[in-house]
């Protein structure tokens, strides 16, 4: 990622007699895609490099859907702007845009598009914009809205599904983590979207469908319906992508398309009650529950109680290969083309069901050492059902397949390969003493055992890249230098670390960093600082 620069021009300018230097005196700049973005360092102005990923996602998701909707003189409503670097990439890198409004509340950011926008001549097309959000998606008609704030975007959704032209997309960033996928207790999350979390495994998928929801019910109000496109957890965000349509007839559908879920807090099997079932082809009725006992039936152990989220579709998968092929025609240029190529090819092999297991974590059950992934793969692809990866993480396991059916599978993997530690009481325990309901369990290698994604060599799974990564400071500009003096004055000293939810140190990754991305975050304080900001 070796364009993505951002370069302190300070020192340059004072030390050199040029006339065209001087003028960068005090000024940070920063080249990213097509676009160069100067910014006075004494201007309060956000801009984070880790999310160059989020802003060419969104660059060619934002094409593909012009191309698929065979639209041309679109406008394009930026909510949150801050430096304008967004809003100028798309004016500059997407075919089809008549004009860019980049809007934001502060004026030092409206200082910052306005200039940014003569450097990269993208006047014509990026019409600066001072106001407040929901107010400026509320008032101007646009085809397509990108909202991208900082923290949860909860406050503004509903203005910008009631604010989009019928067909149109709405692109949004949630970074607020800590809540929505359930490191803190459940209760704030559900002040902000409407649901619980769950600490599970596939919480960064549920925190997706979280957001889902949330966005469906809003626009279902309206008489609209949000069509999940494109869902993604990326680095310490999610970002995802949705058609919104009129259509009062299909905003009913939605009941049947959000769960409660049960998850079982010994063997970790998840199950679903649906809030509404389809009668007849418009037709819709109460459904049916619970969709378990009181105690687990694999294990014996108690639920706990999520939901409601969006058990949907995340994907649209033609949108998602019209993306792969707008990527491919038009963006190899990208410092993160090798990344986006490879979370779209994960996305376009994900099995269209709700959250995943954990291999180590179902192991972990059992006390048995790790089965790999193409056995238990072969064994689920054997008996007939479908299974993938999750975009979200290696190791994972998306799959057709019912719960008792992959603990008859476990269990017949432990049987194989005893381990010397006696299982006592519990959850792995009381599996262990059931009889396999499940004949011709076999581990013997399917063809599609390994993905193609992983056949074909794509980066597919990327660690942090950088010692400070994360959703960064609000004056990312002044920020850089204060950061690393702070970072040398730490050095030695036990830091507090703050873990993410669902993440695990032994997760392995499949692909190398990028160790040229950066992020420009003060400290893990400053995280928190940000955070608590956000906080209801
Ligand atoms: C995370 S930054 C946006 C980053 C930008 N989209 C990018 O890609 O670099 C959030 C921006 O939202 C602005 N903002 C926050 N609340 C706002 C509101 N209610 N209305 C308008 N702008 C707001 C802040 O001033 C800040 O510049
Ligand atoms: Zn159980």
């Amino acid at each position: 990622m070796a364009d993505a620069s951002m370069k302190d021009l300070t020192l340059k300018s004072s030390t050199s007699g040029d006339a065209n230097e001087e003028s960068f005196e005090g000024i940070t700049e920063v080249r990213e895609g097509k676009a160069i973005i100067r910014c006075d360092k004494k201007l309060n102005i956000f801009y984070n490099a880790t999310q160059e990923v989020n802003r060419d996602i969104s660059i060619v998701g934002v094409h593909a859907h012009i191309l698929r909707e065979k639209k041309d003189d679109v406008t394009l409503v930026e909510a949150m702007a801050a430096s304008g670097i967004r809003s100028i990439r798309y004016a500059l890198e997407v075919k089809g845009l008549k004009k860019v409004i980049a809007n934001d509340f502060s004026t030092d950011c409206i200082t910052s598009i306005n200039k940014n926008s003569k450097l990269n001549g993208t006047e014509d097309i990026v019409q600066p914009s001072l106001n407040d959000a929901n107010v400026i998606m509320r008032s101007q008609k646009g085809f397509i809205i990108d909202l991208d704030p900082y923290g949860s975007p909860a406050a503004f959704i509903d203005s910008a599904v009631h604010g989009l032209e019928d067909g149109g997309l709405f692109v949004v960033t949630a970074t607020d983590m800590a809540g929505l996928a359930g490191g803190n207790a459940g209760e704030a999350c559900f002040a902000r979207y409407g649901a619980m979390p769950l600490k599970i495994k596939s919480c960064h998928e549920m925190a997706l469908r979280i957001l889902i929801h949330t966005v469906q019910s809003s626009a279902n109000r309206y008489g609209r319906v949000a069509i999940p496109l494109l869902s993604l957890k990326i680095d310490f965000y999610v970002r995802l992508f949705f058609k919104i349509i009129k259509s009062p007839e299909r905003a009913k559908e939605s009941c049947i398309n959000t769960s409660l879920v049960y998850y079982c807090t010994g063997c970790k099997a998840f199950n679903f009650q649906p809030l509404g079932v389809r009668k007849s082809q418009k037709i819709y009725t109460f459904a049916r529950g619970p969709p378990v006992s009181d105690k687990c039936s694999n294990c014996g152990s108690i639920h706990h109680v999520g939901g409601p989220i969006w058990t949907g579709p995340m994907h649209d998968k033609d949108f998602v290969s019209v993306m792969e092929k707008t990527l491919e025609d038009n963006y190899s240029y990208l410092n993160t083309f090798p990344r986006i190529e490879g979370i779209i090819n994960l996305v376009a092999e994900e099995v269209d069901v709700p959250l995943f297991y954990e291999l180590s974590e179902l192991c972990s059950v059992l006390k048995v050492g790790t089965i790999p992934l193409p056995k238990i793969r072969s064994a689920i692809l054997n008996l007939g059902y479908q299974v993938s990866l999750s975009h979200i993480a290696p190791n994972t396991i998306k799959t057709t397949c019912p719960n008792s059916i992959i603990w008859d599978i476990m269990r017949k993997w432990k049987l194989q390969n005893p381990s010397p530690q006696p299982l006592k009481e519990g959850a792995g325990f009381n599996i262990m003493q059931k009889e396999s309901e499940t004949p011709n369990i076999s581990f013997d290698l399917h063809p599609d055992a390994n993905p193609a994604s992983k056949e074909n060599n794509l980066m597919r799974y990327q660690n942090n890249p950088t010692r400070n990564w994360g959703p960064g400071v609000r004056n990312a500009f002044k920020g850089q230098q204060k950061s690393e003096d702070k970072r040398i004055a730490n050095q030695g000293k036990k830091r507090h670390q703050r873990k993410e939810p669902g993440t695990s140190n032994k997760s392995e990754p499949e692909s190398s960093p990028s160790p040229e991305s950066k992020c420009f975050k003060k400290d893990d304080s400053t995280i928190s600082g940000e955070e608590g900001q956000e906080k209801l």
